[in-house]
């Protein structure tokens, strides 16, 4: 009995040693660290002080691809950290950063959002990596220094507004209520959007898919083109599409005007074999021709027309959600259940995708982030592959164009695939494999009256009705 007894004693005494040792040195380390972690010298330039501590902070580590990452050799930590690595890049590419550091590149908006989460909330980088780099840590005036040159950055390359203490940073940003255009183009476009003559066998016009009485979609899971043929996406909005850099749900346009070609000459879509069809029927409406010319003097050409139709999607926008009007400061505007439901959708990181004034529309994601969205599916199409359609690279299998979140109460059914019905079958499986979270119920609801307050006023009908015709 004795001997246990001592034996215990003894184990005791080793595990109070070891803890105790731990304890001195974790002491010792966060005591190291807050004498060593410290910012850069005020005598560098801004950018090099940025550059200092996004290295110090391993940033580039994890986020800048495997170049970068110089730990691979490393016994046991190694591994971690090139696990970690990996993670790191699906959710964050640092590429755009060091374009900019080294070519001057503009940084894309929606890393800045992603960025400014992670430095406000001080959560990169990640422990493990901390507990070797003393100096790692963002500190409080290291956050002070990052957030100020990033919200100095979105405001003169992006245009956003400097936070202030009365209105601090929100990553959305209202929709202006309108938009420079030219109204004689505007109206052409729109007659153009309008006519089926459009497409190849005169059935099918812009709006049959996108009419601007249902919110700019069709609402089909996919939507018939030309011959009665079946797309294999299902259909994006036009509304507020003029805010995008880029276009389609792989992001294989980068322009309205490219965009248009490309959906007037898709076997499906609108079936011409060339932009040559579409202006050979247009000639016959001699009226249509004058008014036409009087605009685009040039007549009628792949560019004209397609300019056009661009024209017409600065008047295709949503101003005056409630929620747009809340960001404005009204605090009436939405009621509380919103308010939670905005709150949760910044913290639980949905606004590092759906950002900006699109809520989203501005960057390339994966589809299934945490946890895999496709092997739990019966089958898999072609479309599933996203992005790897347009560029080949492995890393972009799955990639999508994350879809603006405007007026979403009305673009049902949702994703690519129109695999979700409903807004509650979309959030539960966003936040699952985006976020590996499982909602409850209240929560799921929460943001439902959150998305339901960004549904904006719809201005555009038919030509028929807006123009007495
Ligand atoms: C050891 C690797 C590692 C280092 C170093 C690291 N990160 Fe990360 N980062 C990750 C991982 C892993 C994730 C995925 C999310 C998670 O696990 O929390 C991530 C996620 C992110 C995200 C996306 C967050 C979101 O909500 O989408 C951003 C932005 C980010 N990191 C920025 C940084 C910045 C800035 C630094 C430097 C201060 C940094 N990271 C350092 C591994 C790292
Ligand atoms: C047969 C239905 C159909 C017709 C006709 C059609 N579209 Fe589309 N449109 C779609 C589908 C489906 C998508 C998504 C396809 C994809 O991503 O590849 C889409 C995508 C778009 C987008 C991209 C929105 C975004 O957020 O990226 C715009 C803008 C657009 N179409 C405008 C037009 C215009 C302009 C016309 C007429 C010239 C037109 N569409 C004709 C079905 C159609
Ligand atoms: C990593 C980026 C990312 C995050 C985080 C994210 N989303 Fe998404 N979201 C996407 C992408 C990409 C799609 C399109 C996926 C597809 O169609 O396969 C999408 C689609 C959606 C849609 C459907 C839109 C449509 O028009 O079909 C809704 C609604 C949505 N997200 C809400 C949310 C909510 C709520 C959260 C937070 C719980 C969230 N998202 C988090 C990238 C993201």
């Amino acid at each position: 009995m004795k001997l246990t007894f001592n034996k215990v004693k003894k184990w005791l005494n080793i595990l109070w040693k070891i803890t105790g040792t731990a304890i001195f040195l974790i002491g010792i380390g966060i005591f190291i660290s807050r004498v060593i972690n410290i910012v850069p010298s005020a005598e560098l330039s801004k950018k090099e002080q940025v550059i200092s501590i996004l290295e110090e902070g391993g940033c580039f580590v994890c986020h800048g691809g495997p170049d970068y990452c110089t730990h691979l050799h490393w016994p046991v930590i190694g591994r971690m950290i090139s696990k970690n690595a990996e993670k790191g890049i699906r959710y964050a590419s640092a590429t755009s950063i060091l374009e900019h550091f080294h070519n001057n590149k503009i940084i894309d908006e929606a890393l800045l959002i992603k960025g400014q989460k992670v430095i406000a909330e001080r959560s990169m980088p990640p422990v493990i990596y901390r507990i070797i780099h003393w100096k790692s840590l963002i500190t409080k005036d290291k956050q002070r220094l990052l957030l100020r040159w990033i919200y100095e950055y979105m405001a003169s390359d992006h245009g956003w507004p400097m936070p202030t203490q009365e209105r601090p940073f929100e990553p959305v940003r209202p929709l202006p209520d309108s938009l420079p255009a030219d109204l004689a183009k505007v109206n052409l476009g729109r007659i153009l959007y309008h006519d089926p003559r459009l497409s190849a066998d005169s059935t099918v016009s812009c709006a049959t898919c996108h009419n601007p009485e249902t919110a700019g979609v069709d609402n089909l899971d996919y939507s018939v083109g030309t011959d009665g043929l079946l797309g294999m996406y299902s259909t994006l909005t036009t509304y507020n599409a003029v805010f995008h850099p880029f276009f389609f749900w792989d992001g294989r346009a980068s322009s309205l005007p490219q965009l248009s070609v490309l959906m007037l000459t898709d076997p499906v879509t609108m079936g011409n074999e060339s932009f040559v069809d579409v202006v050979q029927r247009l000639e016959a409406d001699l009226d249509f021709k004058s008014l036409f010319t009087g605009s685009y003097p040039e007549g009628y050409s792949a560019e004209s027309i397609s300019d056009a139709l661009a024209q017409y999607h600065k008047v295709l926008i949503t101003p005056d959600a409630p929620f747009d009007k809340y960001l404005q400061g009204d605090s009436d505007a939405i009621g509380p259940e919103a308010k939670k439901g905005y709150r949760l959708f910044k913290r639980l990181g949905c606004a590092s995708c759906h950002n900006s004034v699109g809520i989203g529309g501005n960057s390339i994601e994966y589809m299934g982030l945490s946890n895999d969205f496709f092997s739990v599916r019966d089958s898999i199409r072609l479309p599933d592959l996203g992005r790897y359609r347009v560029t080949a690279k492995r890393e972009d299998i799955h990639k999508f164009k994350v879809p603006g979140l405007r007026n979403i109460e009305l673009t049902y059914p949702y994703f690519h695939n129109a695999s979700a019905p409903d807004l509650k079958t979309a959030v539960e499986a966003m936040a699952f494999h985006q976020k590996n979270k499982q909602l409850n119920k209240r929560k799921v609801q929460q943001i439902i009256s959150f998305l339901h307050t960004l549904t904006g006023t719809f201005r555009e009908k038919s030509p028929a009705v807006s123009e007495g015709q």
